[in-house]
């Protein structure tokens, strides 16, 4: 009896799989898919990958590809990131402009635009990537030559190509950091939407003139090469297990280019986690140190510091003194919870601040001044009586002021001189009310 039960649900089991919504084959002309409709999604053939809407909140969806297989479920590619989709919009297929994605009001949101005309139905692939082809397979669109934050195995980036990442780990909008293989040949990362100078380049493959495409290799190696094929720049480093393991690599929201990989298949003997582990060197492997703008906050926001974790991301905190200005993203920096220090020469408060100590600790670029040969306790005072000094970095008998917004902060076993902070020593609160 039980055998016969096993029996039904065994066959009835893989039926919802095969409705029409989740098709293994080719995509019509006119297919479409709805945000909120549990069921609809367009799977690779090998079921690896699925493209569908994810739901990022109350009524807002975001159309994207993902690892289908996994339990996290990791995006790789988006649409709409800086547009969610409310619930009932639609994406549809259709000849004359490829993917359309539209509100329930039909106001598009999102379309792919298609490089020329003919198209005659369009695939996911066991790659990840999602094809708009011709008749006579050209690609007029592909999310591969589209990439959003991440590239996957076997995808090529030409000149002109952008990975752009995203705002943070949870909002898929268009963050500041992204690379670009430039039309020259170089690939540089910039720490800000519109670079303006030299020092908004975080790092660069030296290869203008010379690189051509940017590779991920089936392998798992990620390189810049010439016209040739020469090999000018690995990204990646180290022999990555490609059998049996999904690969991805990625511009994370802090700036940094990570290589992860993830088991397809739970295997305790394998010694790799059921997760995404990292396999290389992230780029820049000093994210703290890579990014020092003449004009920008640097690797953190401003008033902040850069720390580096374990896994060599940034962690971007704030100074004693000062609070996060948005408590969703450390990223945006810090600002002063306490009311700055007057400048009226008759009331100079200064007997109402104290420096605080942060050793290894510097913040680059923001100084008004500076001065040699001097003690520390010199410096202390210099900037207590400075109602303009927010900041003094002292090492080696140099004393340099800060003002506000202090940039570039980072701190770490590397840096050699000490920050002085300058905070107010009774908070705003209790300040309010003695003069009330
Ligand atoms: C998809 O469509 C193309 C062009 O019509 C055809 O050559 C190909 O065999 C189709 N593939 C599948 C899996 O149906
Ligand atoms: C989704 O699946 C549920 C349960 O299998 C079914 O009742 C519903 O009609 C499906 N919706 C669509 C749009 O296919
Ligand atoms: C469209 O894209 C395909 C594949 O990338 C390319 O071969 C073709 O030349 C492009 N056509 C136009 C008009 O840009
Ligand atoms: C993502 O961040 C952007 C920029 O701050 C913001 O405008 C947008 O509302 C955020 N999106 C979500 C879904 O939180
Ligand atoms: C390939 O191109 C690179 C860069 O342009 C050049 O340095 C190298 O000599 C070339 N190699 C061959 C075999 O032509
Ligand atoms: C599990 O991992 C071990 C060691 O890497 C390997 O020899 C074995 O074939 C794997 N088993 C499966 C089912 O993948
Ligand atoms: C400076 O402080 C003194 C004493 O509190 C006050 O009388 C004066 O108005 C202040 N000056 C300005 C410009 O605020």
């Amino acid at each position: 009896m039980a055998s016969v039960i096993l029996g039904i649900l065994l066959v009835l089991a893989p039926l919802p799989l095969s409705t029409e919504a989740q098709t293994h084959s080719n995509l019509t002309l006119g297919s479409s898919l709805t945000a909120n409709d549990q069921n609809s999604s367009w799977l690779s053939p090998s079921g690896e990958f699925a493209f569908r809407f994810r739901r990022m909140g109350t009524g807002a969806h975001l159309l994207a590809i993902w690892f289908e297989k996994i339990e996290d479920k990791t995006i790789v590619w988006s649409a709409n990131g800086d547009n969610l989709a409310p619930e009932g919009s639609k994406v549809q297929l259709i000849a004359n402009g490829g993917l359309v994605l539209t509100d329930p009001r039909e106001r598009g949101l999102w379309s792919s635009g298609l490089n020329s005309t003919g198209l005659a139905y369009a695939a996911m692939l066991d790659t990840g990537n999602f094809i708009l082809p011709s008749e006579s397979h050209v690609k007029l669109w592909d999310s591969f030559s589209r990439p959003t934050d991440m590239i996957l195995p076997t995808q090529q980036l030409d000149l002109g190509a952008k990975l752009n990442a995203r705002y943070s780990e949870m909002n898929y909008s268009a963050g500041r950091f992204h690379f670009m293989l430039g039309d020259n040949g170089n690939l540089a990362f910039y720490a800000t939407p519109d670079p303006s100078d030299a020092s908004d380049t975080y790092w660069s493959s030296n290869a203008v003139g010379s690189g051509f495409q940017l590779i991920f290799s089936q392998s798992g190696q990620v390189y810049l090469t010439a016209r040739n094929g020469t090999v000018l720049k690995l990204l990646t480093s180290g022999i990555v297990p490609t059998n049996g393991f999904y690969q991805r690599a990625i511009l994370e929201y802090d700036g940094v280019f990570m290589q992860y990989i993830h088991p397809k298949t739970a295997n305790s003997s394998s010694g790799w986690p059921m997760g995404w582990s990292t396999v290389s060197t992230p780029v820049p492997p000093n994210i703290c140190t890579s990014i020092i703008q003449e004009i920008g906050s640097g690797a953190c926001g401003f008033n902040s510091y850069c720390t580096l974790g374990d896994d060599l991301r940034s962690r971007c905190q704030c100074p004693p003194g000062y609070t996060p200005l948005d408590s969703m993203n450390e990223m945006n920096g810090c600002i002063q919870d306490f009311v700055p220090q007057s400048c009226n020469r008759s009331r100079p408060e200064t007997d109402q601040f104290v420096m605080r100590e942060m050793l290894k600790t510097d913040w680059l670029m923001s100084d008004y001044e500076h001065s040699t040969a001097r003690t520390e306790d010199w410096c202390r005072e210099a900037c207590l009586a400075d109602c303009f000094c927010a900041a003094a970095i002292f090492g080696n008998g140099i004393c340099w002021k800060k003002k506000n917004p202090l940039s570039n902060g980072r701190m770490g076993p590397w840096e050699k001189q000490k920050a002085l902070i300058k905070v107010r020593i009774h908070d705003t609160t209790s300040k309010c009310t003695k003069n009330d």
